[in-house]
C-alpha cells in the first residue's frame, strides 16, 4: 500500500534507487516558463517527497514554495539538501487525500503522485484536495504515468493516463491548456513514458 512507511523505507534506500529520482525538474520548470508563471507565484508541490524541484524554483527566484508529503523521510532529504535555504519554504507532512489546504496557490504541481490512486473514492478525495488548494485563475500541472507507462512503480501499482482521462478528471473546473508526452529515463537506464497535463481553473 501507499502507506508513508513505505515510502520513508524506498527514500532511505538512496537517491538512484528511486526510479523516480531526477537530478533537475526539467519538464516542470520548462511549462512554468512556458506558462509565464512568476516568480512571486505561490506553488505547491504535492506528494514533493525528495524532489529537486523545490531546489531549482528557488535557484530561479520562487520565493512562496510549499512541499506536501506524507512521507517525514522523503521531505527531510529535500530539506538537508536545499540547507539554509529551506528556512524560506513551507514542509506540511499530511495525507493527501485528507489534507485541508490552509490556502489557495497559484500553481498546483504533481508529478508523479495522482497515478498511485487506483480507487475511485481517493482519485474524488484527491480532486477535493486539488479544488480546495487552488483558485479561479490557478495553474495545474499534472505529471502521471501515459498510455505506456509502467504498471508498477516503487513497488506499487499504478493506473496508466490517457490525455483524456486526465482532463476528465481535471473536469469542467479546469479549462485544458495543453499535453506532452516525455519519456523519463530513471537512473538504472530504463525509461518511463509521462504524460504532462496543464490546465488553468475556471
Ligand atoms: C513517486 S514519488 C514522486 C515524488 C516527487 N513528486 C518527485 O517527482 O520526485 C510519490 C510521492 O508521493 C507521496 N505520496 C503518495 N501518496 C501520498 C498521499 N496520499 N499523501 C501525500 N503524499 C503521498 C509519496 O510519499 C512520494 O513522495
Amino acid at each position: 500500500m501507499s502507506t508513508p512507511l513505505h515510502w520513508n523505507t524506498a527514500y532511505e534506500a538512496g537517491d538512484t534507487t528511486r526510479g523516480w529520482y531526477q537530478a533537475e525538474a526539467s519538464m516542470s520548470v520548462r511549462l512554468l516558463q512556458a506558462l509565464n508563471v512568476p516568480s512571486e507565484a505561490s506553488l505547491v508541490d504535492v506528494g514533493a517527497g525528495a524532489s529537486v524541484l523545490v531546489d531549482d524554483l528557488t535557484a530561479l527566484g520562487f520565493t512562496d514554495i510549499t512541499c506536501v508529503d506524507h512521507s517525514p523521510v522523503g521531505l527531510a532529504i529535500a530539506r538537508g539538501r536545499l540547507g539554509a535555504a529551506a528556512g524560506h519554504v513551507t514542509w506540511i507532512e499530511a495525507d493527501l487525500l485528507t489534507w485541508s489546504p490552509p490556502r489557495q496557490y497559484d500553481v498546483w504541481h504533481d508529478r508523479a503522485v495522482l497515478h498511485f490512486l487506483l480507487d475511485q473514492a481517493d482519485v474524488e478525495r484527491y480532486r477535493t484536495t486539488l479544488l480546495a488548494g487552488t483558485h479561479p485563475g490557478s495553474i495545474a500541472i499534472m505529471g502521471v504515468f501515459g498510455p505506456e507507462g509502467p504498471q508498477m512503480c516503487a513497488g506499487l501499482p499504478v493506473r496508466r493516463y490517457s490525455d483524456e482521462a486526465v482532463t476528465a478528471l481535471l473536469g469542467e473546473d479546469f479549462e485544458r491548456l495543453g499535453s506532452e508526452i516525455a519519456d523519463h529515463v530513471r537512473p538504472d537506464g530504463d525509461t518511463q513514458q509521462y504524460l504532462w497535463t496543464t490546465a488553468r481553473r475556471r
